[in-house]
């Protein structure tokens, strides 16, 4: 027979994961849009706007490998403190990525939460996060759980008071737990920083007590589907022992 003059398929990115040891929650600290922006010569806010089509292939890629949730820090408490150009932006971003999106979203059967204190984001936002969320319920994939006006000791101070509320005297891990904006989701497994900062920046502080961290100089804009699955390969060399020898 004479040779194949086609070429050999090319093996996906994910060939090279254990399917056996894929981390159930992945959190992700979208970080460097603005130094992506500046390096460019473009204003900040095009930062945000490229990070879009990360966030994008990100769901997509974790739909695929059948992650069962991905927590985006996408708005922390302390991000108010930004120009209110900046801030505007972002909300506007966020209201068009959700009215937009939606059917991508529908199609790939993801869930949508939101962790954070919502009543303290634009009205119009509110609403469209609510929509969003009602419209995705029917769905049984992924879990896209979208960290807005987020803090992490807010979350704890919102959570103990929550369970104090419900007639708690004592309370224990699992009382606070079931009272965090990210109750009933696994705990993450594999927290993911971009743009090669080495801080936690008040996320998830409860939640990611045993997760494996991974940090990747990349900025966020420029992260794909190839450095998620490299950072997941990289979580499966990991020997987790929860505290034990
Ligand atoms: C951090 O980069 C990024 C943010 C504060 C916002 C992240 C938002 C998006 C990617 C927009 C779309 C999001 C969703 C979920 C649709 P930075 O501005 O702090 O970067 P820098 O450290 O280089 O200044």
């Amino acid at each position: 027979m004479p040779p194949s003059r086609t070429a050999p398929e090319a093996a996906a990115p994910q060939d090279r994961l254990d399917p056996s040891k894929m981390p159930r929650h992945i959190a992700i600290i979208m970080d460097g849009n603005g130094r992506w922006a500046e390096s460019k010569g473009l204003p900040r806010v095009a930062g945000h706007k490229a990070g879009v089509e990360s966030v994008r292939e990100t769901i997509r890629a974790c739909s695929d490998l059948g992650i069962q949730a991905l927590t985006l820090y996408a708005f922390s408490t302390e991000n108010w403190l930004r120009p209110v150009s900046e801030v505007n932006e972002l909300m506007r971003l966020l209201g068009w990525v959700l009215e937009t999106e939606i059917r991508e979203l529908c199609r790939n059967n993801v869930r949508l939460r939101v962790s954070g204190r919502l009543q303290g984001l634009p009205p119009a936002l509110i609403s469209r996060l609510n929509e969003a969320v009602r419209d995705l319920s029917g769905n049984t994939g992924l879990i896209l759980n979208l960290a807005l006006n987020y803090g992490a000791r807010q979350e704890i101070v919102d959570a103990v008071n929550a369970a104090l509320a419900s007639g708690g005297r004592t309370l224990d891990e699992e009382a606070i737990s079931s009272h965090l904006y990210t109750a009933g989701l696994p705990d993450p497994d594999l927290l993911i920083r971009t743009s090669g900062e080495m801080r936690v920046s008040n996320f998830l502080l409860w939640q990611i007590a045993y997760a494996e961290f991974y940090v990747t100089s990349v900025f966020w804009p420029e992260f794909r589907k190839s450095h998620l699955v490299e950072a997941i390969a990289e979580y499966q060399t990991r020997r987790r022992r929860f505290g034990a020898v």
